[in-house]
C-alpha cells in the first residue's frame, strides 16, 4: 500500500466513531437518534425520522405488518458528521421480539449507548442487550433520559448500574433539578453549568447559557434549593465517586453517565461531544490470520445483517457489511471466504433510513449495503489479498419454538426455498428433528412476532400458506464438544435433542429448571446459551 493511501486510511479511522443504542422500548431511542441527527445537520427539524418511518410504511409491502402494528422491525445505518467526525449510528429495531437482529448489529458496533428512562432505570430488554455488549467488552456510554419528568434520584440510578451490572459509573454531567424544575446540567469536564431553555418539543437545537459554578449570576438564576443541592452533590461526587479512567471505559469496565432529556434537547450536544472524545475509534477484529487492524493494507469486512425487500420496486436483498480494514472502492472485486469465489461489488449503497445513496469509497468503521442477491449470508467475510475469515456472528438463544408445516405438497419447492432464504437472512433460526422421517422445520425465535413475520413473508413473497404449531420449549442450549460429547450419555431426560442448520446438536428444554436437572445428572456435560460462532 502506498504511504499516501496508508495515511488516508489512518486519518479516516481517526475521524470515525461508530455506535449502536441499546434500550428498552419507549426509553426514547427514536427521539435521541433524531436529536443526534439534528445536531449532525443530517436533518433540519426533529420529526423527520418518524416521518421517514411512516413514508417507509406507506411504500413497503411486507412491512405492512409494521404499519398494522405501529412498530419498527427493520434496522438501518445512519451516518452523519459532527465537529470533524464521521459518525455511524447502527440503528436497531425497537421491538423486543427483534432483539436477535439487534444482537447481530452489536457485533458490528465499536461502542454502545445504553439509554435509560430516568424514571424507570434498568429494564429487561436493556439488561439482555447489555449482556451482549459485555461479551464483546465494548465501551458503554449511559444516557439517562427524560429528566424533564419526575424521576428517580440520580445517585440511585448510578447505584443500580453498579450493583446490577457490576459496572463502575462516572457521571460526566449532573442534572440540576428534575421534572418541571429540570434546569440543566453541570458538566464536570469543564466545571461549567449549562442552563437550558425549552423549545417546543425540542424541534430546534437547544439554546443554553453557560456559567461557571462560582458565578454569582448562577445564584440568581437558580432557585436557592436547587443551587444548594447542586453544590452538595457535586462535592459528594468529587469526594466519594470513582475517578474517570478512560482505559476502563474502553475495556467496558466503567460507563460514563450523562443526564438529559432527548425530547427537549437538554444535554444532547454535551453528550455527543463527550462521546466523540471518549468513544473508541474502529479497532482490530479477530480473524483466522490473527487480529486485523484497520490499517491492514488490504480491504476486508464481514456481513452482519441481511435485509430483504427494503424497496418493493426491487425485490432484492441488501447485505450489510462492516468494513474492518483497508479502503473499499466501488466496483472492486473481492474474495468471498466461504465459497472461495470472487465477487464484484458493483452496487454499493450507503443507507440512510429508506434513502439509498451510492457510495464510492468507505473506510474501517463504515457500513455499506451490498446488492448481490443470493451471494452472502450472515457472518461471511469478504477480503482482498491473503485469505482470511472473521469470527462468525453468534446465534443467540431462542425462546420460542414451533413446527412449521406446509399443508400443500405442490408448494414443496417454494416452501423450501423460502425457509432457506429466510434462515440465511437471519429472520429466524431453523432447527430439525434428529429423526429423518420428521421433515418439518422447527422455527426457533427470540419473539412471537418473528414467527408471524416468517409466515407472512412465506405467503406474500413465496406464495406458500403455512401452519405453525407451537412446541412446549422455552430454552435452547448448544452442546460443547458436539455429538461426540453427547453420545456416551445415552438417553437424556428433561430435554429433546434437535440439530441446527450446521448439523450441531441443540438441546431444547421446557424451562431453566430442567437445564439444571440435566446438568445435575451429567456433570461432564457443558452447555452454551449462545451458539459457538460458525466460521
Ligand atoms: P423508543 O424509540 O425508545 O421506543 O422511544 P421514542 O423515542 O419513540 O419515545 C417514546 C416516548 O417517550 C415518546 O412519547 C417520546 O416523545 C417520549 N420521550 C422521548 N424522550 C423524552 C424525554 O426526554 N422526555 C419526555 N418527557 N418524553 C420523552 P409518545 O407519547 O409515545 O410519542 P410522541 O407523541 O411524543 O411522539
Amino acid at each position: 500500500m502506498s504511504a499516501e493511501l496508508q495515511s488516508l486510511i489512518q486519518s479516516a479511522v481517526d475521524q470515525r466513531r461508530n455506535f449502536a443504542i441499546i434500550s428498552h422500548p419507549d426509553a426514547g431511542k427514536t427521539t435521541l437518534t433524531e436529536k443526534l441527527l439534528l445536531y449532525g445537520g443530517a436533518i433540519q427539524e426533529a420529526g423527520a425520522v418518524k416521518a421517514r418511518r411512516s413514508q417507509r410504511q406507506a411504500t413497503s409491502d411486507w412491512m405492512e405488518m409494521e404499519k398494522q402494528r405501529g412498530i419498527s422491525i427493520t434496522s438501518t445505518v445512519l451516518q452523519f458528521d459532527y465537529d470533524g467526525y464521521h459518525i455511524n449510528l447502527l440503528d436497531t429495531p425497537g421491538h423486543q421480539d427483534f432483539s436477535e437482529d439487534t444482537y447481530r448489529t452489536l457485533a458490528a458496533a465499536d461502542n454502545a449507548v445504553m439509554l435509560e428512562d430516568g424514571a424507570k432505570g434498568l429494564e429487561p430488554q436493556t439488561l439482555k442487550l447489555f449482556e451482549v455488549c459485555r461479551m464483546r467488552r465494548i465501551p458503554i456510554f449511559t444516557f439517562m433520559n427524560k429528566m424533564d419528568r419526575p424521576g428517580r434520584e440520580p445517585l440511585e440510578l448510578l447505584d443500580e448500574i453498579e450493583q446490577r451490572l457490576a459496572l463502575k459509573t462516572y457521571a460526566v454531567n449532573w442534572p440540576i433539578g428534575n421534572g418541571d424544575r429540570f434546569r440543566g446540567v453541570f458538566d464536570r469536564r469543564s466545571q461549567t453549568v449549562h442552563l437550558f431553555e425549552r423549545s417546543t418539543h425540542g424541534k430546534r437545537q437547544a439554546t443554553n447559557q453557560i456559567l461557571t459554578l462560582g458565578d454569582p449570576q448562577l445564584e440568581r438564576l437558580l432557585e436557592p434549593d436547587l443551587y444548594s443541592k447542586l453544590q452538595e452533590e457535586v462535592e459528594l461526587l468529587e469526594g466519594v465517586g470513582e475517578d474517570f479512567d478512560l482505559t476502563q471505559v474502553h475495556g467496558g469496565a466503567m460507563t460514563p453517565v450523562f443526564f438529559g432529556s432527548a425530547m427537549t434537547n437538554f444535554g444532547v450536544e454535551l453528550f455527543l461531544k463527550s462521546f466523540l472524545d471518549y468513544g473508541l475509534k474502529p479497532g482490530y477484529h479477530r480473524s483466522t490470520q490473527g487480529d486485523i487492524e484497520p490499517d491492514y493494507p488490504e480491504f476486508s469486512g464481514f456481513i452482519f445483517k441481511l435485509q430483504a425487500n427494503m424497496d418493493p420496486k426491487h425485490r432484492d436483498r441488501v447485505a450489510f457489511v462492516r468494513v474492518c480494514s483497508g479502503k473499499f472502492e466501488k466496483d472492486m472485486t473481492v474474495n468471498h471466504a466461504r465459497t472461495g469465489k470472487t465477487v464484484r461489488l458493483s452496487r454499493p449503497q450507503k443507507l440512510f433510513a429508506q434513502d439509498r445513496e451510492s457510495v464510492d469509497e468507505a473506510f474501517p468503521g463504515d457500513v455499506i449495503g451490498l446488492n448481490n442477491p443470493g451471494v452472502f449470508t450472515i457472518g461471511d467475510t469478504i477480503y482482498t489479498g491473503k485469505k482470511l475469515e472473521y469470527e462468525g456472528i453468534p446465534c443467540f438463544s431462542p425462546e420460542i419454538f414451533a413446527l412449521l408445516r406446509n399443508p400443500n405438497p405442490s408448494k414443496f419447492k417454494q416452501f423450501n426455498k423460502g425457509v432457506s432464504e429466510l434462515r440465511e437472512e437471519g429472520a429466524v433460526q431453523i432447527m430439525y428433528s434428529v429423526d429423518e422421517s420428521k421433515r418439518d422445520p422447527i422455527l426457533a425465535a427470540v419473539g412471537q412476532l418473528q414467527l408471524e413475520v416468517v409466515r407472512f413473508r412465506l405467503e406474500y413473497e413465496y406464495g406458500v400458506e403455512t401452519l405453525v404449531e407451537l412446541l412446549p420449549y422455552t430454552v435452547a442450549r448448544w452442546v460443547e464438544g458436539g455429538w461426540p460429547a453427547l453420545e456416551p450419555l445415552g438417553r437424556l431426560f428433561n430435554s429433546i435433542t434437535v440439530k441446527d442448520s450446521w448439523q450441531r446438536p441443540v438441546l431444547l428444554f421446557r424451562n431453566e429448571w430442567n437445564v439444571g436437572q440435566l446438568l445435575g445428572d451429567h456433570p461432564s456435560l457443558h452447555l452454551q446459551a449462545i451458539a459457538p460462532v460458525t466460521v
